[in-house]
């Protein structure tokens, strides 16, 4: 008899939920999407992505066409269709808490597993508190009528928004957490295609594979704070942030990658794994163990306050009035997603202390929109910045990059750009007549006059 290909679901089809069912499919396979979200469903079901991710619709179109993939709100037809099941629900931070907010993993757990009639794998992916694996799987068991035939396991995703496409299909590892062979077995069945390509493997206990995930988060957002930490001792003393952190990622030991110091990170990942983390190791009673990511934390937060004061120091003290053009408002580039995003928090502190803000993003205008209507947005760069006192690089899309210095001149009233992400030629504004300053730099400063005078 031939072997029945396995038939997957993917509960949550959010950042992702939507990237793995639309390579899953990809890969050959059939793919329900499940959502609670009737219009989440309905825009995917029609190719619309409800989100901006590079290289994903045309997947998505192509995936559709095949027939493999689908989307649906029906729990007990996703129950029925799926052999593996991947939980990619959201894991927001709790209001009023660092905790992990749990309820929708939860309860998509509890309503496909209390549907499933036969043998199935659930396989989370969402970023959770060590220890919720084993809750889940003896919950999944309770409620499913098919009993201890439900198992559970745990695949932490690693993908970064802008490139998710490329790190799902080619991820620089996998990690099994799995609590019996025939779990290990699946998942190896069901990634076949990647593993065939070398991609290193690590299959470990439903645990450690929950841990791997905060961890390597938590490293990520301490590289940032370190360098960003370095930007400060930089700022008090006149040296450069960007050549100090060149000549440490020629440290093979460091390297340079999460090295790039500017206004920190933002997004939906590493903001609340960071807190979660901490939340979760206290009750464990090893607080201690991670207390140092409060300290990242507010490394982290540091930033944007200086990029006020830096604001106010460019303008003469007051920001009341001033008219200020925020480039920016999306996390980081090639993203619309506005989650915690160090950009928008700027444009927020500066309208709240009675600046004229007008935000521009080439992607992220409407989400910003939506989670700060009083700011004003502009449909441009040239709209953004025409009659500015001040302007500020928040987020370094390629659009920013490339404005040409003389051009913007003649359009602000006062040629004063805070480069806050490192990513314009200061040389170039300098020339063009702006007075410029980027954080963790003297360029502009005094102190920059000085090494200037001397070279
Ligand atoms: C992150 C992780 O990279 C990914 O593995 C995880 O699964 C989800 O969280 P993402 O949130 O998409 O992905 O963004 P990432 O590219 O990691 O950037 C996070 C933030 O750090 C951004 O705000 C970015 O601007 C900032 N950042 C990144 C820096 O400030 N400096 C750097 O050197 C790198």
């Amino acid at each position: 008899m031939p072997v029945q290909p396995i038939r997957i679901t993917v509960l949550g089809t959010g950042y992702l939920g939507a990237t793995h069912a639309v390579c899953m499919a990809a890969l050959g396979y059939d793919v329900l999407g499940v959502d609670v979200d009737q219009s989440k469903i309905d825009a995917l079901s029609s190719g619309t992505l409800p989100f901006f991710e590079p290289g994903l619709p045309g997947l998505l179109a192509e995936s559709l066409a095949t027939g493999r993939l689908r989307f649906t709100t029906d729990f007990a037809e996703a129950a029925a269709f799926g052999d593996v099941h991947f939980v990619c629900v959201g894991t927001p931070q709790k209001p009023g808490s660092h905790a992990a907010d749990m309820r929708y993993v939860d309860s998509a757990v509890t309503e496909l597993a209390s549907r499933i009639t036969r043998r199935a794998l659930i396989v989370g992916k969402s970023t959770v508190p060590v220890g919720t694996a084993e809750r889940l799987a003896q919950l999944a068991r309770e409620v499913s009528p098919a009993g201890d035939l439900v198992e559970l396991a745990w695949n932490p995703e690693f993908l970064r928004e802008g490139f998710a496409v490329e790190d799902t299909l080619h991820p620089d590892r996998l990690v099994f957490g799995v609590a019996s062979e025939w779990a290990e077995e699946r998942l190896r069945q069901v990634y076949a295609p990647i593993l065939a390509a070398d991609t290193p493997l690590v299959v470990a206990d439903l645990r450690t594979s929950e841990l791997v995930k905060v961890a390597a988060n938590s490293f990520l957002a301490t590289k940032i704070s370190y360098i960003n930490a370095m930007a400060e001792v930089c700022e008090a003393t006149g040296a450069d942030i960007n050549l100090l952190a060149e000549a440490l990622s020629h440290d093979a030991r460091i390297g340079g990658r999460f090295l790039k110091p500017g206004l920190g990170f933002g997004g939906g990942c590493l903001p609340k794994d960071i807190r979660a983390f901490q939340a979760r190791a206290q009750e464990l009673g090893v607080g201690h163990a991670v207390a140092f990511l409060d300290q990242v934390d507010q490394i982290n937060i540091r930033r944007r306050v200086r990029v006020l004061d830096m604001a106010r120091e460019l303008v003469g003290g007051d920001l009341s009035g001033v008219r200020i053009a925020a480039l920016g408002a999306a996390f980081k580039p090639n993203s619309d997603d506005v989650r915690d995003a160090p950009a928008l928090d700027v444009a927020r502190m500066l309208y709240l202390e009675g600046a004229d803000v007008i935000v521009y993003d080439p992607e992220a205008n409407a989400n910003a929109h939506r989670v700060y209507p009083d700011l004003v947005y502009a449909d441009s760069l040239a709209d953004a910045v025409s009659g500015a006192d001040l302007v500020l690089l928040l987020t370094e899309w390629d659009e920013f990059r490339e404005a040409d210095p003389v051009a913007l001149g003649l359009l602000v009233r006062s040629r004063r750009m805070i480069d806050a992400r490192h990513a314009l030629d200061a040389e170039a504004y300098l020339a063009a007549g702006w007075e410029f300053r980027a954080l963790g730099r003297p360029i502009g400063t005094t102190v920059d006059q000085e090494r200037r005078a001397v070279a």
